[in-house]
């Protein structure tokens, strides 16, 4: 995403030439033509960096200032005033103006250095917030809020020996949970041993969960650690913990209990010190009412709940993950690198995501394989996502509440009232019989980005 400059001044020539410097040196930029239209910009749009006139007729450009500071505290302002009192100067940088520029601007370069300054500074102090925030779990990517709240709990819950349950749909990255948690625990350096409880066969989960000793069965040519041995010091990750059968559930239940067990075909009693973080994509206190799932079980393993939540609830970070994703498809390709055209991240933010995290990696990996020029663009993503804004005839499903149903709808509607308008943003709104400035709030709940060329 370009960095995006908002020019605010009620002259239209200043408009033009500052914003004609401005675009030549590769900015994205916004005008607004006065205080109010600079407030709603600031509020709608993905604004970086604000030049803004003091002198305006509906509201001045200081008072502009003060408002912004309180949504957007961490804006950069730089002032331009060509009746520059002393006074108006001071009034400006007391408010938290970042620089002031004495109009008429005739050096473009003055204003190109006030608004690079302005710029080091947002990435100096965003850099300093993300030291402070510590960086998320080592492999995991995302930086929108949904995600800052994973890691969150991540970085509370791992240092803690309580048993944690991790849900989320398929893909959502439980496993990647799982190992974070025990990465920030002092058991890091110990084993992190994972058993899928799915598929185990049920003549070998004895065997599987403790071990057996030579000659217990048949097969049985040598000795051999179970599952919870072999974590012991570290972590076990019990996955798809929801398809367990009955009598692992049992026997699980008992270790969980006791912490102890003996080897099958063995007289020794073993004790391990071993911490259990399960997952499953499945309604565990559902499987618990419908008598699927042992109630005991599913209170000792829900210590701590940790939700892994999906994709479409997150869109913010698709991006990221794409690129991300794109490039290591690309060195395991042994292709050259490439990136993905905005209109091509756009529509992998509006696809639904029913495979998660996972669906998006292999989809990018496929893009990898299949495209051929440094560039993906949209019609490459539309080519291995053909449905991806087709309008549901039956927008209703269980599991989604009210809320997430209209939210998914008004994002079709508004992409589509876009792409019919060019991302012209004054003429969608006037499809749609919205206010302009409605409309820029409504796309930025969304999350949906577009129309940053219209005004300039
Ligand atoms: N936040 C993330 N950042 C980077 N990669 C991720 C993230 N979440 C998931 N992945 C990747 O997506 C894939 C699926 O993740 P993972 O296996 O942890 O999901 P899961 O929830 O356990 O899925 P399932 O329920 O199907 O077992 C993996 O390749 C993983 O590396
Ligand atoms: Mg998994």
């Amino acid at each position: 995403m370009p960095t995006t400059v908002l020019l605010v001044d009620d002259e239209r020539n200043i408009q033009l030439t500052l914003s004609r410097a401005l675009s030549m040196e590769g900015y994205a930029v916004e005008v607004a033509g006065g205080g109010r239209e600079a407030l709603e910009k600031i509020a709608a749009l993905p604004v970086d960096v604000v030049v803004m006139d003091v002198r305006m007729p509906d509201l001045d450009g200081l008072s502009v200032l003060e408002k912004a500071r309180e949504t957007r505290p961490e804006l950069p302002v730089v002032i331009m005033s060509g009746h520059g009192s002393l006074d108006t100067v001071r009034s400006a940088f007391k408010l938290g103006a970042f620089d002031y520029l004495e109009k008429p601007i005739t050096e473009k370069e003055k204003l190109l250095v006030a608004v690079r300054n302005a710029l080091a500074l947002t990435t100096l102090r965003q850099e300093n917030a993300a030291l402070r925030r510590e960086a998320g779990p080592a492999e995991m990517i995302g930086s929108g809020a949904a995600m800052r709240r994973l890691f969150d709990v991540i970085r509370r819950a791992a240092p803690s020996e309580g048993r944690v349950l991790v849900t989320g749909e398929n893909g959502t990255g439980k496993e990647l949970v799982a190992r974070a948690l025990h990465a920030g625990s002092r058991r890091k350096d110990a084993p992190f041993v994972k058993l899928n409880c799915a598929a185990v066969p049920a003549e070998l989960i004895e065997s599987e969960l403790f071990g057996h000793e030579r000659g217990a069965f048949t097969g049985a040519v040598a000795a051999r650690k179970g599952k919870f041995e072999q974590a012991d010091g570290g972590t076990l990750f019990l996955d798809e913990v929801g398809d367990m059968p009955a009598a692992m559930q049992a026997k699980v239940l008992r270790v969980l209990q006791e912490g102890e067990f003996e080897r099958v075909g063995g007289q020794q009693t073993l004790r391990c010190d071993v911490r259990v973080v399960a997952a499953t994509n499945r309604d565990l206190p559902a499987d618990v009412k419908a008598g699927r799932f042992r109630e005991d079980l599913y209170y000792r393993l829900n210590v701590v709940p940790i939700h892994a939540p999906p994709l479409r609830e997150r869109r913010e970070d698709v991006p990221e993950l794409a690129a991300r994703f794109l490039a290591e498809a690309c060195e395991r390709n042994g292709r050259r690198p490439m990136r993905l055209a905005r209109e091509a991240v756009l529509s992998l933010q509006a696809h639904e995501w029913p495979g998660n995290v996972r669906e998006l990696r292999n989809l990018v990996e496929r893009l990898a394989i299949l495209c051929d020029g440094p560039e993906i663009g949209g019609a490459d993503v539309a080519a291995v996502l053909p449905d991806a804004r087709r309008p549901r005839p039956d927008r209703f499903r269980a599991g989604a509440s009210f809320h997430d149903l209209v939210e998914e709808a008004e994002r079709e509607i508004v992409l589509g009232a876009l792409d019919a308008h060019g991302d012209n943003v004054a003429e969608t709104a006037r499809a749609l019989g919205l206010e302009r400035s409605h409309l820029y709030k409504k796309m930025r709940a969304l999350g949906v980005k577009r129309g940053e060329g219209e005004g300039s």
